[in-house]
């Protein structure tokens, strides 16, 4: 296929409406994605690795009490009128490049939190029919390049819909939509993708993380699906109904993967991030050395 006809990834979709119950009480009154890990909120990490791979248009899919996400991603002029005033250059930098000038930012109204499937479907008069990605800002990817990035590249030596997916301990398999490929490559041909299943019915160990482009065909694929797990409208069987009709693939990103939507992993992120700051790096030593030689 000549390098021409594969179509660009110009948009990322955000689904954000979620409930956030595992982080209560933190979670009452402010969004699960604006949880900052060191001093970044989630979403702020999900919409820098889009536009790491070049993504210009960000779709929130949002739901009630998520109107932060919205403030974040806004000129905040009080603020930089302060900080301009008072001569603080570094922070003002630090507030203006949240969003970029040549970003824009699109939100949406989720009117009830019925699944991820659904969230996608959303999104889609404002995708329209073009391939578009994905982030869950729940999972924290961190990757050279970023892991979207690296998906993004892959499609375009085979474009089709494209999940990122990594191994996980076969007894997680029922947290994750688990797929079987064909052969060993690092992206490979998916032949069937289950939403969390048993480890007994799992077909493999290999785990889609929060990452994905879809091709438009998904729409009409999960509106075709029943409800799946939970009762939800789950993206991945809109994404099981794609297999055999469109090419799906799965590739096995290089880079870690925090889950977020847990306090083990936001824990993890916090502090492999803050460790990774040479501003934070002694000072956490330190503290840690001190705690595990004093148990
Ligand atoms: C969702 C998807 C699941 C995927 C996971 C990655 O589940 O439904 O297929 O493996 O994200 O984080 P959730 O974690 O939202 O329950």
């Amino acid at each position: 296929m000549s390098k021409t006809l594969i179509p660009k990834i110009n948009k990322a979709v955000f689904p954000v409406g979620g409930l956030g119950t595992r982080f209560l009480p933190a979670t009452k009154a402010i969004p699960k994605e604006m949880l900052p890990v060191v001093d970044k909120p989630l979403i702020q990490y999900a919409v820098e690795e889009a536009y790491a791979a070049g993504i210009r248009q960000m779709i929130f899919v949002t739901g009630r009490h998520k109107r932060s996400i919205e403030d974040h991603f806004d000129t905040a002029f009080e603020l930089e009128s302060q900080l301009e005033a008072a001569n603080k250059k570094a922070l003002l930098q630090v507030v203006r490049s949240i969003k970029p000038d040549d970003m824009d930012c699109i939100f949406i109204r989720q009117p009830s939190a019925l699944g991820l499937g659904h969230a996608v479907l959303c999104a889609e008069n404002l995708v329209g029919d073009e391939p578009f990605a994905v982030l869950l800002a729940d999972d924290l990817m961190v990757g050279e390049p970023p892991v979207l990035k690296q998906m993004i590249q892959s499609f375009s030596t085979a474009p089709g819909t494209v999940l990122a997916v990594q191994e996980v301990p076969r007894e997680h398999t029922s947290r994750y939509g688990i797929v079987s490929v064909q052969g060993e490559r690092a992206y490979a041909a998916v032949d069937a993708i289950v939403e969390k299943p048993a480890p007994e019915q799992a077909p493999s160990n290999l785990g889609v993380a929060g990452r994905y482009i879809l091709s438009p065909g998904i729409f009409q694929s999960i509106r075709e699906q029943p409800r799946g797990v939970g009762g939800e409208i789950q993206l991945t069987d809109g994404i099981a109904g794609l297999i055999g009709h469109e090419p799906v693939y799965s590739l096995r990103y290089k880079g870690a993967r925090y889950d977020c939507g847990s306090k083990e992993g936001f824990l993890q992120a916090t502090i492999d991030l803050a460790m990774a700051n040479p501003e934070l790096t002694q000072a956490l030593r330190d503290h840690m050395m001190e705690i595990l030689s004093n148990p």
